[in-house]
């Protein structure tokens, strides 16, 4: 059980003062009943917190799925440049969530931004080798050597070894890059590295969850139950309210 004008104010929606007067106003109800109190206490799992009838929905952490268009940089605050949050309805820019991963400037697709750090730590982590998979286009066209140059672990300018990578043949020009790990510009220098710069990345998968085909570019929707279970599935997620 926790306060409830902590559990309204951390929606982003309202600040504690305007919780406050909500409920003075009587505008809040937590199952069914008028709200007597800011200390009033209610549960975030089961409660049914309802703000002028509307039904609040107070998980402690948000889950969203991206769709990164070109131009924006994968941070939360940046000097020069409008990062991906700035996609987002102001009441969202202020729950505390950032990009699992990053994703280059130039480079679009699937970005999950989330509030729960243990999650994207566990996602992040180099030991838990998190498949990704990429849409690429290349100045020349990838072939069958650059399958077995990607598969047998491919050495980059900087001498650093990669793992194996799969790299699937689309035709008309594309391929399908699924990494094990996730290193700086990665993909744009294992193709600089067979002579074959990149002019498209575009990301379709992280660990379990795939791009939804209806998100534009600069669209974005809170992850399905069944999203965030599939990574329930892997050990990464806490159960709510932990
Ligand atoms: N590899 C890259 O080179 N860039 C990205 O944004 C992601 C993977």
């Amino acid at each position: 059980m926790e306060r409830l004008d902590k559990i309204l104010s951390s929606t982003g929606r309202w600040s504690r003062k305007e919780v406050k007067e909500l409920i003075r106003m009587g505008r809040v109800t937590v199952d069914g009943v008028p709200a007597g109190s800011p200390e009033d206490k209610a549960n975030r799992n089961g409660s049914d917190i309802r703000v002028d009838g509307e039904r609040i929905p107070v998980d402690r952490y948000t889950y969203i799925m991206l769709h990164k268009p070109a131009g924006l940089v994968s941070a939360t605050e940046d000097p020069r440049e409008p990062t991906v949050l700035s996609l987002l309805p102001e009441h969202l820019q202020k729950i505390g969530l950032f990009p699992a991963g990053r994703l280059d400037k130039d480079t679009v697709g699937l970005l999950l931004l989330t509030n729960d750090g243990a999650l994207a730590h566990d996602l992040l982590s180099p030991k838990k080798h998190v498949d990704k998979t990429y849409l690429v286009r290349t100045e020349r066209d990838l072939d069958a050597a650059d399958v077995r140059a990607f598969q047998e672990g491919m050495t980059l300018a900087d001498g650093y070894r990669c793992l194996p990578a799969a790299l699937e043949l689309q035709g008309e020009g594309e391929a399908l890059v699924t990494l094990h790990e996730g290193k700086y510009h990665q993909i744009k220098r294992m193709c600089a590295a067979r002579g074959k710069p990149v002019v498209f990345l575009k990301r379709l998968t992280f660990g379990p969850l795939m791009l939804d085909e209806n998100l534009a570019p600069g669209e974005w929707r809170e992850l399905t139950g069944e999203e965030r279970q599939s990574l329930d599935c892997r050990h990464v997620v806490r159960p709510l309210g932990e």
